[in-house]
């Protein structure tokens, strides 16, 4: 895949300050990466539109398992696809702990992502209290085993996946590439358990992802891209971890 650079606001950026930020990176995006943005829900309509036809994609946040209904405060995958989304982030640990998704509710929010043709990026990751005990498989297997129960081969094949380790998102401590290529591996193992070796998923990393760490997921980890929240909101700082990607992977 070609490297995935993606800015996760959370809940940051109205309308305007979201404008200009798109406007100022679709201006320097360059080339050999594939940038994604996933503003919240309200400024999706005016960063489409910002930009239209200059190579940033746009992502859904969050997304409900149902197509329309009676589901105050959701938005379905078609809205998100509407809304000019062609990724969603799903079983981001925010989610999962502080609106209480399980990992059962995650694997809904999955299917009707893939369902509705939107890519997820599927967030796996420990606890510090699993991190500290050196339990590293526990909670990837778990998720993941909970969340593709029932999902065919065809359809785990468009997922990809999010390493962020609960401890290293907003904390400015990450994972170091080691960690990092360490959980890779195990997310490789339940993949290839459940489906055989047949199937190659991108996995990217995410939590305290800057500057001086960024290029060493790629290279040194060989991971797929990055997920990147608190850096990714400055505009001229999210352009430096764009060409330190591309600068990073380029032949
Ligand atoms: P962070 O967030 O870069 O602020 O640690 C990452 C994420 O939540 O995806």
């Amino acid at each position: 895949m070609t490297p995935m650079v993606a800015a996760n606001w959370k809940m940051h950026k109205g309308e305007a300050e979201a404008v200009a930020w798109a406007d100022i990176v679709s201006a320097r995006l360059p080339q050999g990466i594939e940038a994604v943005v996933f503003p919240p829900a309200t400024a999706l309509t005016a960063v489409r539109q910002t930009v239209a036809g200059r190579g940033l994609q746009l992502g859904g946040q969050n997304l409900f398992y149902e197509s329309a209904g009676a589901y105050t405060g959701e938005i379905s995958p078609k809205m998100l696809i509407a809304a000019g989304c062609r990724y969603v982030l799903v079983g981001h640990s925010e989610r999962r702990q502080i609106f209480g998704e399980s990992d059962r509710e995650v694997g809904m929010r999955l299917r009707a992502a893939l369902e509705a043709g939107l890519t997820p990026l599927f967030c796996v990751g420990e606890q510090i209290e699993d991190y500290e005990r050196a339990d590293y498989h526990g909670a990837i297997q778990r998720q993941m085993g909970v969340a593709l129960k029932g999902l065919e081969a065809e359809q785990v094949a468009r997922i990809v996946m999010a390493y962020e380790p609960v401890w290293a998102i907003g904390t400015g401590r990450s994972a170091t590439v080691v960690e990092a290529e360490r959980s890779a591996d195990i997310i490789r193992q339940v993949i290839r358990r459940l489906y055989g070796a047949g199937i190659n998923l991108p996995i990217v990393y995410g939590g305290s992802v800057v500057q001086e760490n960024i290029s060493g997921f790629v290279t040194v980890a060989h991971l797929d891209g990055v997920l990147i929240g608190s850096a990714s909101l400055d505009a001229e700082l999210f352009c430096t971890l764009m060409e330190e990607v591309a600068g990073a992977v380029a032949p």
